[in-house]
């Protein structure tokens, strides 16, 4: 198993994307802290789910975007698990309108997740990481940092300077031998996009080259790849998983 003995904290990982990840890591081997925001009872599904693979796991109530709660929970599972190999910063809202419309509380609050929250526990891990002989970082962007989306200036701005904070912690951390890298899903089946409106399911039949929205574990797969040794030489890059939507 190729993640044998390492251990990786995945944020939002009681249900989507980041339980998807959260599987596939523990499926190969590695321990996990499955960070939640409020629902303790789905992250402890997930920790059951990964012992089945044979490995640790331990659920964790964390606000990423709150910068000392973030470390009081990183400091928590170092205690528990003895070190951190690997961080998959996943946790993420949406809170969509037109720029005209949108309220400054909404814009905070979307950046703070999303973009502060990855700084948060990058900053509280980076340490352990570099104690790792081989640490990772995985922070989850999206197609709408790559190329801006109407409705989503928050957002997309978030998304977007997750790149900005790739690329530098990239640089930073590379001596240490610690990779970062970004992944920009595209339209991913999970509970942030179940309400999506008809046209833009229509924009996907018609528009996305694989005519489909994704599933959360075609993302877990690529991160799986990025956290192993066989991406050891791959740093500051950020990789689309969108069907072809953005090429
Ligand atoms: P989701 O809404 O199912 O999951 C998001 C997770 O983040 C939830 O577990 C939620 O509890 C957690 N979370 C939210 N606020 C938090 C906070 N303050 N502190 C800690 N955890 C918090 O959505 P999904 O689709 O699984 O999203 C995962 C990541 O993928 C997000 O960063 C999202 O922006 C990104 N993404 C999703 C796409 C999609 O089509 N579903 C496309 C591109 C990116």
């Amino acid at each position: 198993m190729s993640l044998s003995n390492k251990t990786a904290i995945i944020t939002g990982a009681s249900r989507g994307i980041g339980k998807a990840i959260a599987l596939e890591l523990a499926r190969q081997g590695a321990n996990v802290a499955i960070l939640y925001a409020g629902n303790a009872e789905a992250a402890e599904q997930v920790c059951i789910e990964a012992r089945t693979h044979g490995v640790k796991a331990q659920s964790y109530a964390c606000n990423v975007a709150d910068f000392s709660q973030s470390k009081e929970v990183c400091d928590k599972i170092l205690t528990d698990f003895g070190g951190i190999d690997i961080l998959i910063n996943n946790a993420g809202i949406t809170k969509d309108s037109l720029l005209l419309r949108m309220d400054e509380d909404s814009f905070d609050q979307v950046i703070d997740v999303n973009l502060k929250g990855a700084f948060n526990f990058i900053k509280h891990t980076s340490r352990m990481l570099m104690k790792s002989s081989c640490g990772r970082i995985v922070n989850v962007s999206s197609v709408s940092g790559l190329m801006g989306n109407v409705g989503q200036a928050n957002y997309s701005a978030a998304k977007s300077g997750l790149i900005g904070l790739t690329k530098t912690v990239a640089k930073e951390l590379a001596g240490r031998n610690v990779t970062c890298n970004a992944i920009a899903p595209g339209f991913i089946e999970t509970d942030m996009t179940a309400n999506l409106p008809n046209a833009v399911h229509e924009y996907i039949d018609t528009s996305v080259p694989l005519k489909r929205m994704g599933k959360a574990e075609e993302v877990a797969a690529l991160v799986a790849f990025l956290v192993s040794d066989a991406a050891a030489y791959i740093t500051g890059e950020v990789i689309r998983v969108d069907g072809g939507m953005c090429m």
